[in-house]
C-alpha cells in the first residue's frame, strides 16, 4: 500500500474550549466529503471513518484496516432524525432506546434503507446505527453526514483508545486523525438487534444488560452465552480474532466465586514464569481491583504490576495497557472483573483476547 501523509488534528474534547477550532472540524468534514478517510474520537474507542454513502471510501476503510469484507460497519449519526432516515422501520423500541441512551454506547441493528450502499453493511439488509457521545464527532457528522466506521485499529489488534495508539496502526495509510484525548469508556458499544422477535444483544459493551433489562425484554445471542462464536453469529465480527496484542501472549484468569483463588492462581503462574527465567519486564500483571500490599510486593519480584481501582478503570485502560506492553516473549496475565454489569462486557473482551488461554481456578 502506498504511504500517504496523515494529518494529525488536535482538538480539546471540551466544547467550550474548541470553539476556536471549528475550522479544523470543518476541514476534516471537507476531506470526508471529498471521499477521504480519517479517524475520529468517540466515548468508546476511536473510529476509522468514511462517509457511509461513499462506496469507494468505505471500501478503502476495509482495505486499510485489513478487515474481512463480510464484517459490516456501524453507521454513526448525529441525531435520531438522521438515524430514522437510514432505516425502513425505526420502531417504538428503537425510539425509546435512542431517547434513553443516545448519544452513547449503544448500537441498534435495524432494517436498512436502500440508500446505504451494500459495501457498508456487507450485503446485509440491516444496518447498525449509533450516535456517539463526543461533541467533536457529532459536529463532524453534522457537517459531513453519516459516517461508517469500525474501531480504529489494525484488524485483530486491541481497539485504539488514544490517538497515539491509532497512529501506530494507521499512520501513513489514512488522510487524517482527530486527536480528541483518550476515550472515556475504553471499549466498544453494546450492540442490540431490534429486527428479531425479542431484542437480542449481539455484543456486550458500554451499556449493561441490566440497564436494558430494566426497560425491555432482551435475550443474549448464542455466541455470547457460549463464550465463542459457533456457526454464523448474528454480528459477523464476533467470528474473527479480536482484541489481541500482536506479539504478547494474554492469559486470562476468570473469577469463580472467590477472588483470592484467582489471585493465587495468577501469583502461581507469575512464579512459574519467573522460575523459567522470564525477566520482570516480560511478565505483566493486570488486576481488576486493588490487591493486598504483601501480594503486590511479592508479585513485583516476578513482573510489572498494574492494579486498577475497579472494573470501569480496567475497561478504560485495558486495550491501552495491552498495547503498551506488546512485545515478543511477553506474557500478560489479566484478572477478569466481577461478573456483573460492566464487568461482563470487559470479561468478554479479556476472554476473546486470550485466544483460548483461559484459567478458571477451581474453588474448594
Ligand atoms: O463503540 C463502537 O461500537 C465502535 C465505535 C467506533 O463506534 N465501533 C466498533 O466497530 O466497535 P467494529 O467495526 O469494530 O465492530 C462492529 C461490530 C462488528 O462485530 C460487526 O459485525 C457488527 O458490529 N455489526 C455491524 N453492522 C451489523 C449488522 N447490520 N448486523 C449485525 N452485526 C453488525
Ligand atoms: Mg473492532
Amino acid at each position: 500500500m502506498q504511504k500517504i501523509k496523515t494529518q494529525l488534528i488536535k482538538i480539546n474534547g471540551d466544547r467550550s474550549r474548541w470553539n476556536g477550532q471549528v475550522r479544523e472540524i470543518e476541514w476534516a468534514a471537507k476531506l470526508l466529503t471529498e471521499g477521504k478517510i480519517g479517524v475520529f474520537p468517540t466515548e468508546t474507542v476511536y473510529g476509522l471513518g468514511a462517509l457511509a454513502m461513499n462506496e469507494a471510501a468505505v471500501s478503502r476503510v476495509f482495505k486499510v484496516k485489513g478487515r474481512n469484507r463480510s464484517n459490516p460497519l456501524i453507521v454513526h449519526v448525529s441525531s435520531i432524525q438522521e438515524a430514522i432516515s437510514l432505516t425502513t422501520e425505526f420502531n417504538e423500541t428503537a425510539m425509546m432506546l435512542a431517547n434513553k441512551f443516545w448519544p452513547g454506547p449503544l448500537t441498534m441493528i435495524l432494517p436498512k434503507n436502500a440508500c446505504i450502499p451494500s459495501v457498508t453493511t456487507s450485503g446485509l439488509d440491516t444496518v447498525g446505527i449509533r450516535m456517539p457521545r463526543n461533541e467533536i464527532t457529532l459536529e463532524l457528522i453534522r457537517l459531513a453526514g453519516p459516517i461508517a466506521a469500525p474501531s480504529a485499529n489494525e484488524s485483530t489488534l486491541p481497539s485504539g483508545t488514544t490517538a497515539r495508539d491509532v497512529m501506530k496502526d494507521l499512520n501513513g495509510k489514512i488522510d487524517f486523525i482527530i486527536d480528541g484525548g483518550a476515550s472515556g469508556i475504553g471499549f466498544e458499544s453494546t450492540i442490540i438487534d431490534l429486527t428479531s422477535d425479542v431484542p437480542t444483544i449481539l455484543r456486550r459493551g458500554g451499556i449493561t444488560e441490566e440497564e436494558l433489562q430494566n426497560l425491555i425484554e432482551v435475550r443474549l445471542d448464542r455466541s455470547i452465552i457460549k463464550g465463542k462464536a459457533e456457526g454464523k453469529p448474528k454480528a459477523p465480527g464476533m467470528m474473527f480474532k479480536h482484541y489481541s496484542p500482536k506479539y504478547a501472549k494474554v492469559i486470562a484468569f476468570m473469577h469463580n466465586g472467590s477472588r483470592m483463588q484467582t489471585l493465587y492462581a495468577i501469583d502461581q503462574k507469575g512464579k512459574e514464569l519467573h522460575d523459567e527465567g522470564k525477566k520482570v519486564k516480560q511478565v505483566i500483571f493486570i488486576f481488576s481491583g486493588q490487591i493486598p500490599d504483601r501480594m503486590r510486593d511479592r508479585m513485583k519480584r516476578f513482573g510489572t504490576v498494574c492494579a486498577f481501582s475497579d472494573a470501569w478503570q480496567l475497561g478504560r485502560h485495558l486495550f491501552r495497557t495491552y498495547r503498551e506492553f506488546d512485545k515478543r516473549g511477553t506474557f500478560i496475565l489479566v484478572e477478569g472483573a466481577e461478573n456483573y454489569g460492566i464487568g461482563r462486557s470487559i470479561n468478554d473482551r479479556i476472554r476473546i483476547s486470550a485466544n483460548g488461554n483461559i484459567v478458571v481456578p477451581t474453588t474448594y
